[in-house]
């Protein structure tokens, strides 16, 4: 299934000179295969690190290079090319490139487009490139807050290892961190101006400093469901349990253990978000006490050790129960009768929507189908990747939103 953001979308990538130069390569591959056109344009500087033949290839298009090129009608590339384009990509974006993106200058064909662009029509993104000292530089800092005042998205630079040898800010996103930045500012905003908060996890609920009680979920579904919220223009707040996944872009990240945790960081933030999506598989119960140290086997004693259990709080039904509760969406992961399961589920909880799907098809996998029910009846969104099914089920929260 394809819903990339970048599908259909017409990307002006325009190159300036810089060793980063080889990661554009790979980016355009990435953006071809999502269904994206990249119409590419470089700087002599560009061409002394990567040729125009390489970009020619992977693009499929011919590259331009010289704003006198005759070969549009009306030689004018500069308007042609930027009117066509959904945005302007500026990668690896050197630093005497930024420079004259900040002053409008209009001496090369980059620099001449990005002036000549309609700047509501073709928003300009610009992805840094070049040594520290260069980043740091402060005519460097005031020609990026200058772009930043002109309405430029500025994507990067990261901290690492530079070319140079030395180690420090500057270094350029790699490929395919442009390329999910490029996704998130092309989604549609059907969010936009809401916050929306989501557990995701599993939780750990401790025995002793060495053992706990957990389960298989992986995360994956809630840091897709965050990912595609953000992508959808919300503020989103996640509160994960221990899992080993990447923060999606522009999300804020609140990592906990145990249910309680979980609980206690929840609670307080929920009348701040218009909307609650809980895909953590919380513990239902755990160990009454957590013992300070390992529990250990007695020799010659048989046996094992009893372990007491509490219930820990139900989150999503605590939050659905406030006064004033966000727009709660529950996950019920069960192993048969999915629907009528998750229906009763959704009603003891008192939840607007709930999300179904079997357990033992989805927990650590990377595909999952899910089926939303809600006071209207039920729609199967059938299996595919988890980021898909979190876009399409953004899409159908938002109309319930509506
Ligand atoms: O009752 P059950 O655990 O199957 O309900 C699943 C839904 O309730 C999920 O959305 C899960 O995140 C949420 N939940 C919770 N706190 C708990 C248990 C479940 O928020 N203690």
């Amino acid at each position: 299934m394809t819903t990339s953001p970048l599908h259909g979308k017409h990307i002006l990538l325009a190159m300036t000179g810089g060793i980063a130069g080889y990661k554009i390569a790979e980016l355009t591959r990435l953006l071809v295969k999502a269904g994206a056109t990249v119409q590419v344009m470089m700087t002599e500087g560009a061409q002394q690190f990567i040729t125009p033949v390489t970009m020619q290839a992977l693009s499929n298009r011919p590259v331009y290079t010289d704003q006198w090129d005759a070969r549009p009608d009306n030689n004018m590339a500069h308007i042609n090319l930027s009117r066509e384009a959904d945005l302007m990509l500026v990668a690896p974006a050197s630093a005497d490139a930024i420079a004259a993106l900040a002053q409008g200058r209009a001496d090369d064909l980059v620099s001449l487009t990005a002036l000549a662009r309609r700047i509501h029509d073709c928003p300009l993104l610009v992805v840094p490139a070049m040594n520290r000292e260069m980043w740091a530089h402060p005519a460097t800092q005031r020609n990026i807050a200058q772009l930043r005042a002109d309405g430029a998205t500025v994507l990067g630079p990261v901290s690492g290892d530079q070319a140079c040898g030395e180690i420090g800010d500057g270094r350029m996103l790699e490929a395919l961190e442009i390329f999910e930045e490029l996704g998130v500012f092309l989604a549609p905003k059907a969010l936009a101006g809401k916050r929306v908060l989501v557990t995701a996890g599993p939780t750990f609920e401790p025995i002793d400093p060495v053992r706990g009680i957990t389960n298989h979920s992986s995360g994956k579904m809630g840091f897709a469901v965050a990912r595609a919220a953000a992508e959808a223009g919300a503020e989103v707040t996640l509160v994960a349990g221990p899992v080993h996944l990447d923060t999606p872009p522009g999300v804020k990240r609140i990592d906990v253990q145990t249910a309680q945790q979980m609980f206690k960081a929840v609670l307080p933030l929920a009348t701040q978000h218009e909307v609650f999506i809980a895909t953590a598989a919380v513990a239902d119960w755990r160990p009454t006490t957590t013992h300070d140290q390992k529990l250990k086997k007695v020799e010659g004693q048989a046996g094992a050790p009893t372990i007491e259990m509490v219930e820990n709080p139900d989150i999503l039904a605590t939050v659905a129960a406030l006064a004033r509760p966000p727009y709660c969406v529950g996950f019920a992961a069960e192993s048969e009768k999915l629907a009528e399961h998750a229906e009763a589920k959704r009603l003891r909880k008192k939840l607007p929507l709930i999300v179904a799907n079997l357990g033992p098809s989805t927990f650590g996998r990377d595909d999952n189908a899910l089926l939303l029910i809600d006071d209207q009846g039920q729609r199967e969104l059938p299996r595919a990747d988890k980021l898909s099914l979190a876009r399409e089920l953004i899409a159908e929260l938002s109309k319930r939103l509506r």
